[in-house]
């Protein structure tokens, strides 16, 4: 039993800000921002909008292109830290938006960047095991409402947004997610992380990080963890068609395609765009490159988050 991809979504707010509309009291500029981290601009919930609002958008769109009513999805799975609530999770919420009734199990996955990657393994875990057929994984954060506006080197980074994708359990297929290998270290949990949450000061906090060591890691991971896919699946980087990493910073990614000597071609960037979406950038970047993927394409899907977390997958569209 396989994974098969039929669905793709996504969902940006209304409101865009360019790095040229950015508060001057930041003291930042668009050379700085655009030359240190390729982002141009980056969307955020206004009022009426978000995370769940995002995260229904990106599953309606994405059960519109798998042609699946909502009825028919028997899983929920939405990686995210930034919820609407502390609870009910924002699978609940998303689940009642879509008027689904049938009972199905909804429910929130948290590792920050790399919730979608989680999500996904968590669904298709569902689905080989028997326990789902048609599964929608969503990964949705509005990062805006725990970033630290005054502070230059975070509160630009980052922008909100929701990504959808629909599983469908097929046999006898080659196509479908082939390898699914998620990680943590919570020894590297205090270098990317919030000033607060529920069991400590009852409120969020703000987004506190040492850039430059995050930095470092994720270009680590993004290696190992790439590299042990292709080992894991008898495959040289040629075999891959296409790499949808995360998108943190370009020049993560950059670095990434030096050290193993990949194709530039072949990583999916969009950072220039929706900036760091957190769990939405790698379903976005699939949403945004769904009529162009083909069919029999390896495509690689790769994460790192805070935790730290990582993930890498493998998925034949
Ligand atoms: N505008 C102008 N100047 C700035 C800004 C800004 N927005 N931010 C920092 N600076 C200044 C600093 O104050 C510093 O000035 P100084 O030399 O006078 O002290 C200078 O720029 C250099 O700062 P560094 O932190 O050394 O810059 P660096 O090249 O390391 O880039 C950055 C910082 C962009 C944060 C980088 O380290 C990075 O991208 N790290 C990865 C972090 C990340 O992506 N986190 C996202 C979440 S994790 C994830 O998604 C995987």
């Amino acid at each position: 039993m396989r994974s098969v991809v039929v669905g793709f979504g996504g969902a940006l707010p209304q409101k865009c800000i360019k790095n040229d509309e950015l508060p001057e009291s930041l003291n930042t500029s668009d050379e700085w921002i655009s030359q240190r981290t390729g982002i141009k601009q980056r969307y955020v919930i206004s009022e009426g909008e978000s995370t769940s609002t995002l995260a229904t958008e990106a599953a309606k769109d994405a059960l519109r292109f798998a042609r699946i009513s909502p009825n028919d999805v028997d899983l929920i799975v939405v990686g995210t830290t930034t919820g609407d609530y502390t609870f009910p999770a924002t699978a609940c919420l998303v689940q009642k938006n879509l008027d689904i009734t049938n009972g199905c199990p909804a429910f929130d996955v948290s590792a920050a960047c790399s919730g979608f990657i989680y999500a996904l393994d968590v669904a298709d875990s569902f689905i080989r095991m028997g326990k789902a057929k048609q599964a929608l994984v969503i990964g949705a954060d509005s990062f805006s409402k725990i970033l630290d506006w005054n502070d230059r080197s975070s509160c630009v980074l980052f922008g909100d947004g929701a990504g959808a994708v629909v599983l469908k359990a097929e046999e006898n297929t080659d196509k479908g997610i082939q390898y699914c290998k998620i990680y943590a270290d919570g020894s590297y949990s205090d270098f990317l992380t919030t000033t607060g949450g529920v069991a400590t000061t009852q409120h969020a906090g703000v987004v506190t990080m040492r850039g430059r060591e995050v930095f470092k890691f994720a270009v680590e991971k993004f290696c190992s963890s790439f590299q042990e896919l292709l080992e894991s699946n008898d495959l040289t980087i040629d075999d891959v068609d296409l790499i949808v990493p995360h998108q943190a910073n370009v020049r993560i990614l950059n670095k990434f395609v030096d050290v193993l000597k990949i194709d530039p071609k072949k990583i999916v960037v969009t950072i220039d765009a929706h900036s760091n979406t957190s769990a939405a950038t790698i379903p976005l970047a699939l949403n945004k490159i769904k009529d162009s993927i083909g069919t029999n394409k390896n495509v690689v899907l790769l994460s790192m988050g805070a935790g730290f977390t990582w993930g890498a997958t493998l998925v034949r569209m």
